[in-house]
């Protein structure tokens, strides 16, 4: 586990766009695995001036988004459908037929979309890079505390502080959406690199638990010391709570000397 130490969220932003665009220039088909919120938007805002100014090409790459709220239709300004068209999809030549973003309009048979879903990726050759950000209690995707860390795409309950995180977003007498569909923990462990970026005080707690804490599955972001190519991108506040930053930095000194590649 590779633990990035930044300055500010401006700085996570732009190592994580560093390290999509050289896997994408590295393999222009390249699969990825996408997050929405706030943490990831400095990160494709640098992918989007890539892609303008210096000829980044999407055109072969493919997506999968992590999850959607139940009940928001693509429309709706809060879903993260909208979320990836208007920070991301619209500024850039992705293909259109290669996007994937699980469904908010679904009613019934969440099940049998969620295996279609699996099988989508799976088609595809697996995810090769799967970007994260983390809740304030350590989910990633929309895999709440207790989830199980081999858990696969599916309907989840949302807890009620990630509804009440949400509402913030909601205008007022809005339906808050209590599910979402998610890949599961052990979906997200099967991409064969995951960057996971966190930034500001109110993630400090989850960020040490995940990379310090036990594996456990009421820390779902604590299964991916599981994964043997993680890379923690984290601003200082964040950080905070972390009780071997010294040894991450020498780690980071010493990949850079030794094992260069694993920082492409
Ligand atoms: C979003 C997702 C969530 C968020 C997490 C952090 O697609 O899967 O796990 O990454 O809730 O959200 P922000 O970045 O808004 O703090």
């Amino acid at each position: 586990m590779l633990v990035v130490l930044k300055q500010d969220a401006r700085e996570v932003g732009q190592e994580a766009a560093r390290i999509v665009s050289a896997a994408v220039r590295a393999k222009p088909s390249v699969v990825l695995g996408l997050a929405t919120g706030s943490t990831p938007l400095g990160m494709y805002e640098e992918l989007v001036s890539l892609h303008k100014k210096a000829s980044l090409d999407f055109s072969k790459a493919t997506s999968f988004n992590l999850d959607e709220y139940v009940g928001l239709g693509p429309d709706n300004p809060q879903s993260f459908h909208h979320f990836m068209q208007s920070n991301f999809f619209s500024h850039v030549n992705f293909s259109k037929d290669r996007i994937h973003i699980p469904s908010g309009d679904l009613r019934t048979n969440y099940s049998e979309y969620c295996l279609s879903y699996e099988d989508e990726i799976k088609k595809a050759g697996g995810i090769d890079l799967q970007i994260l950000g983390i809740g304030r209690n350590g989910h990633i995707g929309f895999n709440e505390p207790n989830s199980s860390l081999a858990s696969r795409t599916r309907l989840k309950e949302l807890t009620l502080e990630t509804v009440e995180d949400n509402r913030r977003f909601l205008p007022k007498g809005e339906e808050i959406p209590e599910c979402a569909i998610t890949m599961g923990i052990g979906t997200i462990l099967d991409a064969r690199r995951i960057l996971i970026l966190a930034t500001g005080k109110s993630k400090a707690a989850a960020v040490a638990k995940a990379i310090e804490g036990p594996i456990s599955s009421s820390v779902s972001a604590s299964a991916l010391q599981l994964h043997p190519d993680v890379t923690f991108i984290i601003d200082e506040d964040a950080a905070y709570a972390l009780t071997q930053r010294d040894y991450y930095r020498r780690v980071l000194e010493l990949t850079k000397k030794y094992t260069p590649e694993k920082l492409a």
